[in-house]
């Protein structure tokens, strides 16, 4: 599956604009991640746009989120094998991610809304925001609290912090004209 298919099967299943930058963004940074880690970054790239298929579906039903998605993926003729990383993503009913794709799934998923926000603060400038800045609102608790800070050092054994705030950082400003940054 190239790109513009996994985009276009997005746009089907899921309207929320909102959501839509938000799979851009776990995307652009699994692609990123991939890239750094010598794995396939078009695929990782395609788990990313994919991930929340299910998205208007289950309408936060997190019994059924990444279960629908997978038969929506299924159905669609994407691989068993994204089609089963995308159920398992759902981290409250799996979690034992072993796989770098599923760890850098969670860490990506996670890290995309707190580097927007970061940008946002920003008036929107990915530009401005650094390393330094996304560590900093990491730390911030309460900064955009729904993002789970957890989920992102999930990707510790595969890189530092740092590093993977700087891949993320590169990911988002790669596609900044289509998530309405600049
Ligand atoms: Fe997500």
């Amino acid at each position: 599956m190239e790109r513009d298919d996994a985009l276009a099967l997005l746009r089907r299943y899921v309207e929320s604009p909102s959501h839509i930058i938000h799979s851009l963004a776990t995307a652009a940074i699994m692609k990123k991640i991939a890239e750094h880690l010598g794995e396939d970054a078009d695929t990782w790239e395609i788990i990313g746009l994919l991930h929340d298929i299910d998205y208007d579906l289950v309408r936060g039903d997190m019994d059924r989120h990444g279960i629908e998605g997978r038969c929506i993926l299924i159905e669609s003729g994407v691989r068993e094998e994204i089609a089963d990383i995308v159920m398992r993503h759902n981290h409250t009913l799996f979690g034992d991610y072993e796989q770098p794709v599923e760890i850098a799934l969670q860490a990506a998923d996670s890290a995309s809304g707190l580097i927007i926000a970061c940008a946002l603060v920003k008036g929107g400038a990915i530009s401005e925001v650094t390393p330094r800045t996304v560590r900093k609102k990491f730390r911030e608790k309460s900064f955009a609290a729904g993002c789970e800070r957890h989920r992102i050092r999930m990707i510790e054994p595969l890189m530092d912090l740092e590093t993977f705030f700087l891949l993320a950082i590169e990911g988002l400003t790669g596609i900044r004209d289509d998530i309405g940054l600049t």
